[in-house]
């Protein structure tokens, strides 16, 4: 490990609760950094499988408050631009406001990966999640 490197970023607090709670259960070995270090080598390691070149199939879950600024019309607009991977997509209204939405693609690995990206880089979209499963091809 090299140079330890101290960054800040902000956090809503009732999600900074949240966290803490995770960093509990835990244990007492762990703390608030080495926590968010494991998250980021997590994050890394899911990418870092992922050949380019082969094909995957993602379910992409995203969950947001419809009533925020024409948001459902910018992810209409991203799924209409990429309707030849996006080959299905579900949308659930959860209550008054909130909405979940599972998008299916499929096709190259970084093509999926990058409109997944896009998707979950909209303003407004509280909470994303793509989950791969490789066909075995090669694109
Ligand atoms: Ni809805």
């Amino acid at each position: 490990m090299g140079e330890l490197v101290r960054f800040s970023v902000a956090v809503p607090e009732e999600l900074l609760m949240q966290f803490d709670n995770l960093v509990a259960r835990r244990g007492l070995a762990k703390n608030r950094s080495e926590v968010v270090r494991d998250l980021i080598r997590d994050a890394l390691v899911d990418e870092e499988w992922d050949d380019p070149l082969q094909e995957i199939v993602g379910t992409l879950t995203i969950v947001f408050n419809h009533h925020a600024s024409d948001l459902q019309g910018k992810l209409d607009q991203i799924q209409h631009a990429h309707h030849e991977r996006i080959i299905s997509a579900m949308h659930i209204h959860l209550d008054a406001h909130n909405c979940l939405e599972v998008i299916v693609l499929r096709g190259r690995s970084d093509e999926i990966t990058k409109i997944a990206e896009g998707i979950l880089g909209v303003k407004g979209v509280k909470h994303g999640r793509l989950t791969t499963t490789t066909t075995g091809r090669y694109l």
